[in-house]
């Protein structure tokens, strides 16, 4: 086991959201990120921490990011990966997710990465299994490996997230993203906006310690970090916005909005992007001011961590 994840200070079974974690916890994960950054730039990627462990990736939802860079964080520790596809499962015939997870278990797996379209599946999911299990994104609850790579990346391009001035702007109501890295942010001493109009915001969204804006001018005054999102249509029954042009107009990051945010504001991207509605095309390709490819690097970083340290967690157990 490498030393820098199983002596870290994370002391769960699984990694299902930012929510109720400690700053010292998520600081522990990101400084367990660190050393992989750099080996992940080598040749010679491999390592052998997790030889003999067996990851599988368990997507009820598309996914490139972080399914890919799950597969990578596990191949390059080691691991047995497999990537179960669920189009092609016995799901289609009917089998229930606790029977999936029932019977995925008993092939004995030491991490089951789950991505689901329903808020609290993956919770449901990790109390019938005994391994560890890694929420990759459920519904629009959580996605803690996100705003994990989010706040490495701002650690890198920023060299701290405490008192920084962050503004999530775009579709928070249906974002997991948004609400992962609001819990993160406010943990680790920013100062966190949420700028969208309020069709798109949830109710009593300010209960999770947000400052709510309804226009891009005021949100992004003086901010340093500015974090977009799409419209996540997938998840919307029925028009939240009259069109994606007027969206643009008011709520789309371009040139002029920016001019509102400090001079070194760092442009920020889940992804995928939809460019042209929530961002303007130039603005995310402009390396000096767009971290949005940092983002996607350093999210294999950050899930090598996560994989380390849950193994190591379990191994502790049995
Ligand atoms: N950010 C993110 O979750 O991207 P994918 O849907 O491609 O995994």
């Amino acid at each position: 086991m490498n030393t820098s994840a199983s002596n870290i200070n994370y002391p769960h079974r699984h990694l299902l959201g930012i929510e109720g974690l400690t700053a010292q916890e998520i600081s522990a994960l990101l400084d367990a990120s660190k050393p992989h950054v750099e080996q992940n730039r080598r040749a010679d990627k491999t390592l052998t921490t997790l030889h003999g462990r067996t990851l599988i990736n368990l997507f009820f939802e598309n996914s490139t990011r972080t399914r890919t860079s799950f597969e990578l964080a596990g191949k390059r520790l080691g691991a047995d990966v497999i990537n179960m596809a669920v189009s092609t499962s016995s799901i289609k015939k009917g089998e229930t997710l606790i029977d999936t997870a029932v019977t995925l278990n008993a092939m004995h797996p030491d991490v089951l990465v789950v991505r689901h379209p329903d808020s609290g599946a993956v919770k449901l999911l990790s109390e019938k299994v005994n391994c560890a299990v890694i929420n990759a994104g459920d519904g629009r609850h959580e996605h803690p490996t996100q705003a994990l790579l989010d706040a490495l990346t701002i650690r890198h391009r920023k060299g701290r997230i405490e008192g920084l001035t962050v503004a999530i702007c775009g579709d928070i109501l249906h974002s997991r993203v948004a609400r992962s890295n609001i819990h993160l942010l406010n943990a680790m001493g920013a100062h966190v906006r949420v700028v969208a109009p309020p069709t798109l915001l949830p109710a009593k969204i300010e209960n999770l310690g947000v400052e709510v804006f309804h226009h891009m001018a005021s949100g992004l005054h003086d901010c340093d970090i500015i974090m977009m999102l799409r419209l996540q249509v997938e998840r919307m029954q029925g028009s939240f916005v009259p069109s994606t042009r007027e969206y643009f107009r008011f709520y789309g990051l371009d040139a002029k909005k920016m001019t509102a945010a400090k001079p070194d504001a760092l442009i920020m991207h889940p992804g995928p992007m939809n460019r042209g509605v929530e961002i303007d095309s130039e603005l995310a390709d402009d390396i000096t001011r767009s971290a949005i490819c940092d983002q996607v690097e350093l999210g294999v970083a950050v899930r090598m961590a996560c994989l380390e340290v849950l193994t190591d967690n379990l191994a502790k157990t049995l």
